[in-house]
C-alpha cells in the first residue's frame, strides 16, 4: 500500500498542510525543528493511534487549537481509502472512513499500516519493558485490528482492579475485613482479556523470531545471533524464576490454559497485591527478552549492537506485515525512517538502504541531503518553517 495524499489541520506545528505523495522513496530534508518528524508522526499515529514521541495526545494538537485533523488517502491494490481522524486533547478521537463516521474509532485501525523507525527506538533495547510491550501490542493491532478492543478492555480492567486492591488494602489497614467477592469477579475479567492478549503476544514473538534473527544478521553483516523470547510474569508468580526460553513461551499459546494459570497466580499473589495496591501478574508485567548469542542485550550490547537490534526489530515487523497481506490484500506497509541515517554508521546505513530500496513506499526524514544514501534516490521535499515544497 502507499499514501497518495496527506492533509493536516492543526496537527503539531502545522496549521494546514496538503501534500501529494507517490510510491517509492520520498525524502523530507530540513534543519532541526522545521516539522519533518511532525509530518511522519501524523502517519504513524493514524495507523496505531499512538505516537512514537509522546504518551499523551495533547502535544499532537497545535497549541491554542481545539483539535487536530489528520486525513490520509491510502491506495491498496486498486481501491483508495480515505481515513480521517480528529484528535481532541483529553477526549476520545473521532474517525471517518470514506467520509462516513465509523461506529468505533478503532474500526479504522489496519487501513493504513506503517512501520516507523526512529531514534526513540533505542529504548526498545535499552529502555523499560513497557517499550517492548508497546512494540508487540502495536504490531498485534496492525495484524489483528480486533485486538485493539482486547487491549483497551484489559487496560480498563487493570484500572478497576487496581482501585479495588487499593480499597481492600485500606480496609485491611483499618482492621476491617475487605470485601473480596468483587475482587474474585475482576480476577476473572483480568484473566479473560489478559489470556487473549498474552497468547496473541506469545504467538507473535514465535512468528517474529526467525525474522529478527535474519534482519539482525543482515543489519550487522553476520556479527551475532539475535534471539527473542517472551517472558511472562506468570512464571515468577508460579515460582519458576529461571530464565524462560522457547518451551515456556510455547506454554503461553493456549488461551484457556493461560486463563487458568492467571486465575491461579492471582490467588497466590493476592495478599501481596492488596499490600501493594497493584495487579502483579498479567501481560502488563511481561517483557520481550532480547538476546545476542547467549547474552541478554541489557547490560551487554554495545551502542552499535543496540542500534542494530532496534532496527532489526522494526524490519522484522515490516517483514511480518508484508507476509500477512491482511483481509484486503493490503500489500507492503509504508516504511518510515525518521532521522535515523545520521545515527547509523556508514556500513549500517548502506545495508539498511539496500534492504529497503525495494519497498513500496519509504518516507525518510533527514537534516541534510547527504544523510540519505544514494541508493534511496527518489522524490525530495524541503521542509522549512512548516512549509513543505517539492525539490
Ligand atoms: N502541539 C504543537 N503546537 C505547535 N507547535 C508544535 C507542537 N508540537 C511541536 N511543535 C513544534 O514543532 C517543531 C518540531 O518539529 P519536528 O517535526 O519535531 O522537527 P524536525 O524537523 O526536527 O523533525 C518545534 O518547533 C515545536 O515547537
Ligand atoms: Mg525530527
Amino acid at each position: 500500500m502507499y499514501v497518495s495524499d496527506l492533509a493536516l489541520n492543526d496537527f503539531r506545528s502545522y496549521a494546514e498542510l496538503v501534500l501529494a505523495l507517490e510510491p517509492g522513496v520520498s525524502a523530507f530534508i530540513g534543519h532541526n525543528g522545521q516539522g519533518k518528524t511532525n509530518l511522519v508522526e501524523a502517519l504513524g499515529y493514524l495507523s496505531t493511534f499512538s505516537s512514537h514521541r509522546v504518551a499523551s495526545d495533547a502535544a499532537l494538537v497545535r497549541s491554542g487549537a481545539p483539535a487536530a485533523v489528520v486525513r490520509v488517502k491510502v491506495v491498496r491494490g486498486e481501491r483508495p481509502s480515505l481515513v480521517e481522524l480528529e484528535i481532541v486533547a483529553g477526549r476520545a478521537n473521532r474517525a471517518r472512513l470514506n467520509r462516513s463516521p465509523v461506529p468505533r474509532t478503532r474500526d479504522v485501525l489496519g487501513v493504513l499500516r506503517t512501520v516507523l523507525f526512529a531514534p526513540e527506538d533505542l529504548e526498545l533495547v535499552k529502555g523499560d519493558p513497557q517499550h517492548r510491550r508497546r512494540f508487540l501490542d502495536d504490531l498485534l493491532v496492525l495484524l489483528t485490528p480486533r485486538l485493539a478492543g482486547v487491549r483497551a478492555e484489559y487496560e480498563k480492567i487493570l484500572r478497576q482492579r487496581g482501585a479495588l486492591l487499593k480499597s481492600a488494602g485500606t480496609a485491611r489497614f483499618r482492621g476491617s475485613r475487605p470485601d473480596l467477592s468483587t475482587l474474585d469477579v475482576w480476577d476473572g475479567h483480568l484473566a479473560d482479556a489478559g489470556a487473549r492478549l498474552l497468547a496473541a503476544r506469545a504467538a507473535l514473538v514465535r512468528d517474529l523470531r526467525p525474522h529478527v534473527a535474519r534482519t539482525y544478521e543482515e543489519v550487522s553483516a553476520g556479527q551475532g545471533e539475535a534471539r527473542i523470547t517472551y517472558r511472562s510474569s506468570l512464571l515468577g508468580a508460579e515460582g519458576r524464576e529461571d530464565e524462560p526460553g522457547e518451551a515456556e513461551e510455547a506454554e503461553l499459546l493456549d488461551v484457556a490454559a493461560v486463563r487458568e494459570r492467571l486465575v491461579a497466580a492471582m490467588a497466590t499473589t493476592r495478599s501481596k497485591e492488596i499490600e501493594r495496591g497493584v495487579s502483579l501478574v498479567g501481560p502488563h508485567r511481561d517483557d520481550l527478552v532480547l538476546r545476542l548469542g547467549d547474552l541478554p542485550t541489557k547490560g551487554y550490547a554495545s551502542h552499535g549492537e543496540s542500534w542494530s537490534y532496534a532496527l532489526a526489530l522494526r524490519l522484522a515487523a515490516y517483514e511480518i506485515l508484508r507476509e500477512d497481506a491482511g483481509p484486503a490484500g493490503d500489500g507492503d506497509p509504508v516504511l518510515i525512517l525518521d532521522d535515523v541515517f545520521a545515527e547509523l554508521d556508514v556500513r549500517r546505513r548502506e545495508r539498511l538502504a539496500g534492504m529497503v530500496a525495494g519497498a513500496q513506499q519509504v518516507l525518510i526524514t533527514a537534516a541534510v541531503p547527504d544523510d540519505v544514501p544514494p541508493a534511496l534516490a527518489g522524490a525530495r521535499f524541503t521542509v522549512h518553517q512548516g512549509e513543505v515544497t517539492r525539490g
